[in-house]
């Protein structure tokens, strides 16, 4: 059936009259805002870049019609991009990755709050925003690598070991600009307070002898080729060298490393919410509840190598990994820590 049809036969015969009424030019307007509610497209802004994920969006719009128009790029530009286009922004879906752009996000009054009974059911409460602005999709750990030739792997069972002045000149860390450290930062903050973790930060930039990084692979490298004995990246950046998606020659560095899993873990999410100002907030409430759902989600997680919302997921890399105690900190919590986990950092030497 072509499309003008499928429109026409879809409209109640009081909108046909209505649109006689009205003119030929109103009719047309009046078509083309049916035309509109019939074709449902929702406009996705996402902070992730894997080509998988468009395969799972595909699978979404052959589940439910609806269709979805993505437009890929950095988190923090996507928030940007969202406050500058205002009311007129194509945006229902915002996706991004750590809580402390979530946070960032809804305090920049992006989200509007949603409700379902499918996502408190498949959302862990300490994965979502209490009002339900934003909803974490999939969990990645921040991990210790360790090349065994220079330090014993089994020396490191908490983040608190980092700071042991054994460690002095080994340890080597991502800069104080990394989300992903700030967030880790927070985490520790709440869960063992300010004072023991201003202390664990200065323990350990004292034990930072070489120029702080600006992004975890390279820093896995240098741990692998011996110039760190030890480091702390993102679960996923050694899940994706492990599998041999950087190339052969990461794949054999990856190798090369111990993954420890500090216990308790500090876990992090890719989350998403719905845009204050979408045209479409059902459907896109829609593709989040899919994205959480334990089918959607497996997808979802395996596509960046990352743990779905509970257990462990079926990625072989991962699970030769091994398995994670999370310390069950709210991601919610932990995005508004955020500046007050900043400035400790500083203040601990963190550059
Ligand atoms: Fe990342």
């Amino acid at each position: 059936m072509d499309l003008a049809l499928s429109f026409r036969l879809s409209i109640a015969p009081e909108r046909l009259a209505l649109a006689a009424l009205l003119g030929v030019t109103a009719g047309a307007a009046v078509l083309t805002s049916l035309a509109k509610a019939n074709s449902q497209e929702i406009g996705v802004y996402s902070g992730r870049h894997y080509n998988t994920d468009k395969a799972l969006y595909k699978q979404f719009t052959k589940k439910t019609g609806i269709k979805v128009k993505l437009l890929e790029a950095k988190d923090d530009a996507l928030i940007e991009r969202i406050k500058r286009e205002g009311a007129n922004s194509p945006a229902d879906v915002l996706v991004l990755a750590d809580a402390a752009r979530l946070d960032k996000a809804a305090d920049a009054g992006l989200f509007r709050p949603s409700r379902s009974a499918s996502l408190n059911r498949d959302v862990p409460a300490n994965l979502r925003e209490s009002k339900g602005l934003w909803f974490g999709l999939t969990r990645r750990v921040r991990v210790v690598v360790v090349n065994p030739k220079a330090v014993n792997p089994s020396s490191i069972r908490s983040y608190a070991d980092l700071a042991s002045p054994s460690l002095k000149g080994q340890l080597c860390l991502r800069n104080r600009k990394s989300v992903y450290n700030q967030s880790l930062v927070a985490d520790q903050m709440i869960l063992r307070g300010d004072k023991a973790a201003s202390a664990w930060v200065k323990g350990m930039t004292a034990n930072v002898t070489q120029p702080f990084f600006s992004s975890d692979t390279p820093l896995i490298r240098a741990v692998a080729n011996g110039q760190c004995g030890v480091g702390l990246v993102n679960s996923y950046y050694v899940a994706r060298m492990l599998a041999g998606s950087n190339g052969a020659s990461d794949q054999r560095l990856a190798n090369q490393v111990k993954v420890r899993f500090p216990d308790p873990a500090h876990v992090n999410i890719t989350g998403a919410g719905v845009v204050k100002t979408a045209k479409n907030p059902e459907a896109a409430l829609r593709l989040i509840e899919f994205l959480a759902s334990p089918s959607g989600g497996r997808g979802y997680a395996e596509a960046n190598n990352e743990y779905p919302l509970r257990g462990f997921g079926d990625n072989a890399v991962l699970k030769r990994l091994g398995t994670f105690k999370a310390d069950g900190v709210s991601a919610q919590q932990m995005g508004a820590k955020n500046k007050a986990a900043v400035a400790l950092m500083r203040a601990g030497g963190w550059r």
